[in-house]
């Protein structure tokens, strides 16, 4: 997980993100008067979506720059910088929703932990993030990039969690949660603005990583991923992106 987000890329260029997500609110199905912690809330806009329905919500992200402009958008809404991997409240939500974010953090242990402290007796957890399979035909195409161009491939280069249905149930149960929706499935992924589509989403999402690389490297090693997917992601004039979806909903006891 990083916590260095441009904020502004996100929202310009990604809303993808939460736009692809409007019906893990349905399956949340938020009732007026209940209390819900949107975890990993980004720049609010789910949050937001959440309390139209009558709910209190309080949203949650480790980046302060997130943060910082869900505030900015969503004045009247609450929103705190927490790390998802130290949560610490105790009983307190009815439900607890995440789009997006859990495949950023492989300690998913301690996750779940704080989500089944933070929920009500009977509360449920509803997320969906990337599962088994989740860009692999991308990431292949980073791995044979750095071959291509005879570079030594750098540390986190995939630094993604992306677990199947099996394991990520069974990490529920663990915690006392019953799982009683999971799915997995494919949600191929239109990027915006055509051809640079592509590395405006490496630039966004790996943007650390490319720092280490230094901007010459970069952008020699961008051309050359584009140019190793090309076949296989490009279509009609975009960038598509083989995403796989892990949908799960699951009640504390
Ligand atoms: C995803 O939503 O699947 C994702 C987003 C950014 C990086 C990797 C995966």
């Amino acid at each position: 997980m990083t916590n260095q987000w441009n904020a502004a890329q996100y929202d310009a260029k990604h809303a993808f993100v939460y736009e692809k997500a409007k019906g893990l609110v349905e399956l949340l199905a938020p009732q007026a008067g209940e209390r819900i912690l949107d975890l990993g809330c980004g720049t609010g806009a789910l949050t937001a979506e959440i309390a139209e329905r009558g709910v209190e919500v309080l949203g949650v992200d480790r980046s302060e720059e997130m943060i910082s402009q869900a505030r900015r958008k969503f004045p009247a809404l609450k929103f705190e910088a927490v790390d998802a991997r130290e949560l610490r409240f105790n009983a307190e939500f009815d439900a607890v929703f995440s789009n997006a974010v859990l495949h950023w953090i492989p300690q998913a242990k301690q996750v779940i932990s704080g989500v089944a402290h933070a929920l009500k007796p009977g509360g449920r957890f509803v997320a969906e993030f990337g599962g088994k399979g989740n860009i692999q035909r991308l990431v292949e195409g980073f791995h044979r990039s750095f071959s291509a161009l005879g570079m030594r491939e750098p540390d986190g280069v995939s630094p993604w969690f992306y677990p199947s249905v099996g394991e990520y149930a069974d990490l529920l149960e663990r915690h006392g949660l019953e799982v009683r929706e999971a799915s997995l499935f494919d949600r191929p992924t239109t990027l915006e603005e055509g051809e640079r589509g592509l590395e405006n989403w490496i630039r966004l999402f790996r943007q650390t990583f490319l720092e280490k690389m230094g901007e010459e490297n970069a952008q020699r090693w961008i051309r050359e991923v584009e140019r190793q997917c090309r076949v296989e992601l490009f279509k009609n004039g975009s960038w598509e992106l083989d995403y796989r979806r892990l949908r799960i909903a699951a009640w504390i006891a």
